[in-house]
């Protein structure tokens, strides 16, 4: 599909909405993307064609489901060059995926071991390994962020050890909007013989996500995040180390035979998949890849490269405005704060103006205590923002410092 911003507008119909009477100017795609039509047409036609359940049917409803639904897994599998569509596991989104890797970390972690995370995680990417280093008294280990908004990587090869067990970072921070460099930071944890682990939240929509040539053994992402609905995502893993981990929650589907006294587990993906899957969600997901795999990924990147960039620009010229994280690779957000006010009130001012962004610790406080600031306002962006908007939102700003100050 040709690389057309106003052409890609056109496909998400909430862009058209107004908020008290202006035009809705949305930089709150960290936190959710919008969808385009024909995912919600996906979700639609699913549910007024085939809807029913999964595998087990014995009628033409289930058997079309099934057949969409695995197609689904397909298409996530090319997505991220997974070597095998049974790697691809269906969970509620990256909270999920996280939760069942920790949960089968802990199975095997020792007194003696140690876990690395870094201290630019979402709280779903630091409370999991807590807990799971609490369970076995196993010990956590932080690598430190530079007030670039950079990793320490001295710091990071330091901390590598025998003992270390897992690495878990994440590919783009949603905070500083950092890329960190997860082929390297892979490569270092491989050298001690570590698992990988990383949060791909919001590294997913930026594309080009090879899990092949990143090298790592999980890779995790939400749904929501790349235009598909909410309360669906993946957990990939390698299929060697996921056969080995003990099973996430039990119940139907999950099962290969089952006795009063015991049960056997089914294959993968199924034995991390208990209950029934989220059918019409992951076939919207299927068709939101899709759509987003049809742009030429190179064009795409530009586009949002040139956002980031303009909006730097106008930051760094903006009176009184301070950037949270000014890392040399950065891509979808930025964090800011103002001389003259509260995130919070920045948020509310600007909401009612039609601009929509996020404000608050954005699930990251100890990054927050990093910096030393209560919050940010934090802008960020997506295929179908204009440099326009990045111009009407710094246009928008001046009105609400003259109001607050
Ligand atoms: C970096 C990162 N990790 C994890 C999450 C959690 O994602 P979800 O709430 O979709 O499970 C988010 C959500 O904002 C995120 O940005």
């Amino acid at each position: 599909m040709t690389f057309n911003v106003a052409a890609i507008r056109e496909q998400f119909p909430i862009l058209k909405r107004e908020v008290d009477g202006n035009p809705l100017v949305y930089l709150d795609n960290a936190a959710s993307t919008q969808k385009p039509q024909c995912v919600i047409d996906a979700l639609v036609d699913y549910y007024t064609r085939c809807n029913s359940n999964v595998h087990r049917g014995a009628h033409r409803l289930a058997d079309e489901a099934t057949k969409e639904f695995e197609a689904a897994r397909d298409i996530v599998k090319n997505f991220i060059n997974a070597p095998n569509r049974e790697e691809v596991i269906w969970t509620s989104g990256t909270t999920e995926s996280l939760n069942i890797i920790a949960h089968g970390l802990r199975e095997t972690l020792s007194s003696d071991d140690e876990v690395i995370v870094t201290e630019m995680e979402h709280h779903a990417n630091i409370v999991t390994w807590q807990e799971a280093c609490r369970f076995a008294g196993a010990t956590l280990k932080v690598v430190p962020v530079s007030d670039q908004g950079e990793l320490d990587l001295d710091v990071f090869e330091t901390l590598l050890s025998p003992k270390t067990k897992l690495v878990a970072f994440p590919h783009v921070s949603n905070v500083l909007g950092t890329v960190n460099p997860v082929k390297w930071l892979t490569q270092k944890a491989k050298e001690v013989g570590a698992l990988v682990s990383i949060d791909g939240a919001q590294g997913v929509a930026h594309g080009g996500v090879d899990v092949q040539d990143i090298g790592c053994d999980f890779y995790s992402f939400s749904g929501h995040k790349i235009y598909a609905p909410m309360g669906i995502g993946v957990m990939w893993g390698k299929k060697d180390v996921l056969e080995t981990w003990p099973v996430w929650q039990t119940g139907g589907e999950m099962i290969s035979t089952v006795t009063l006294e015991k049960a056997t587990w089914n294959t993968l993906p199924y034995r991390f998949e208990a209950g029934t899957p989220n059918v019409g969600d992951a076939i919207a997901l299927g068709a939101a890849i899709k759509w987003f795999s049809e742009f030429d990924l190179k064009e795409v990147q530009a586009h949002e490269r040139q956002l980031i960039a303009h909006a730097t620009k106008c930051a760094e010229a903006f009176e009184g405005l301070t950037i949270i994280g000014n890392a040399k690779d950065k891509v979808g957000a930025i964090s800011f704060v103002l001389d003259c006010g509260h995130p919070a009130d920045i948020g509310f001012l600007l909401d009612r103006q039609g601009f929509a962004i996020r404000t608050g610790d954005h699930c990251a406080q100890p990054l927050m205590s990093r910096f030393d600031v209560p919050g940010t306002a934090r802008v960020s962006f997506s295929i179908y923002n204009t440099l326009e908007e990045v111009d009407a939102f710094f246009n928008a700003l001046k009105k609400v410092r003259m109001m607050l100050a």
